[in-house]
């Protein structure tokens, strides 16, 4: 089986095909390589049959109608898909076959209504669904989307086996695809919850404005074929929720502290520094420990805490978390709400074990 994903930036288009014929399929391509993906399909000799789209995008324009019309290729899409122009409608547990290829749909709402997941060998294409470690998954507070729903869905992740592998529609940060076994580990959105804790954990991610996503929304379920039907700004980690936590959080610049010079100082001065590990409850007994003394609050959990922590506003913060991604993001959180003495324990506690 062919597999690429052949986008040069932040949202993933798959390209999926049979080693033993020219056909391929399309999953999420986006207006603004309409071209690049027909030069490609010329210069391969490849035949278009399909483009799949995970899910109703809020973030960029379909090339779906577009290369539909262009190429004559099936449009497919979930049954609960708003766009007029999809030529084939799947729903949950439907098997699409392509020569030697088979792709299991999985309905998977909760970013959208629409959400569905692929199946296709040992790979999982998620779509917003799902992204990869502590990105979590697709913002669920835009037209269509709904937490309790999304909780629904990641359940269906338990009957999965740890092995297979991640393909989100977004990587923002040069994350690379992993399993889900890692996933389970590693992605704030997958750990254990009741549907109301799953609530709460969202509300407290407190996402900043996405009007212009609306528009973008408009524009698909319009079919549109106008890379320029929506205003689109470029760059930003748009389906991200560590990106679209309170506007400008992730700007504000933070400064590390080494494993080693955290040591020294609580070897010198423990009682002026406050550890915060805001890894999730699982990982602290897990194979990376914990550092002793720590106060625990989970990423999701830290604006909800600001208050409480104003105590310790003349402390030295040092923020932990695995390698430190989560820690940075935390640590923005608590310069934007005004404390000064901030760091980031540099290399998370994956660091901290080697420094020992
Ligand atoms: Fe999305």
């Amino acid at each position: 089986m062919i597999f690429k994903q052949i986008n040069p930036h932040s949202c993933r288009t798959y390209l999926i095909g049979n080693e033993n014929d020219n056909s391929v399929i399309l999953v999420d391509p986006v207006i603004d390589h309409f071209a690049d993906y027909l030069d490609l399909l010329k210069k391969d000799g490849l035949t278009l049959t399909h483009v799949i789209d995970t899910h109703i995008h809020a973030d960029h324009i379909s090339a779906g109608s577009s290369l539909k019309d262009v190429t004559g290729c099936e449009y497919v899409m979930h049954e609960a898909a708003p766009p007029q122009c999809v030529s084939v409608r799947v729903q949950d547990g439907d098997v699409l076959r392509f020569n030697t290829i088979e792709i299991k749909v999985m309905h998977t709402p909760g970013h959208t209504r629409d959400s569905i997941s692929l199946i296709v060998g040992d790979k999982l294409l998620t779509g917003d669904f799902l992204f990869l470690d502590d990105a979590g998954a697709g913002r669920d507070d835009l037209p269509g989307g709904n937490p309790a729903d999304h909780w629904e869905s990641l359940n269906k992740l338990n009957e999965l086996p740890d092995n297979l592998m991640i393909y989100p529609a977004h990587e923002y940060r040069n994350r690379q695809p992993s399993t889900l076994g890692r996933q389970r580990q590693s992605n704030p959105h997958l750990q254990k919850r009741s549907k109301e804790e799953f609530i709460k954990y969202l509300e407290d991610l407190r996402l900043g404005p996405a009007d212009w996503m609306k528009d973008v929304l408009q524009a698909n379920y319009a079919c549109a074929k106008d890379p320029n039907a929506a205003w689109i700004p470029i760059d930003t980690p748009a389906c991200e929720i560590k990106g679209t936590m309170e506007k400008g959080v992730n700007e504000i610049e933070v400064q590390y502290i080494e494993a080693q010079e955290l040591n020294n100082w609580l070897q010198t001065s423990r009682l002026e520094v406050l550890l915060i590990d805001v890894r999730e409850k699982n990982e602290l007994t897990g194979p990376l420990g914990q550092i002793e003394g720590i106060l625990h609050i989970p990423i999701g959990q830290l604006t909800g805490k600001l208050t409480e922590l104003q105590e310790h506003k003349q402390k030295n913060i040092v923020v932990v978390c695995r390698s430190g991604a989560r820690a940075t993001t935390g640590a923005q959180i608590l310069k934007k709400a005004g404390f000064e003495r901030v760091y980031v324990l540099k290399g998370g506690m994956i660091s901290w074990n080697k420094s020992k």
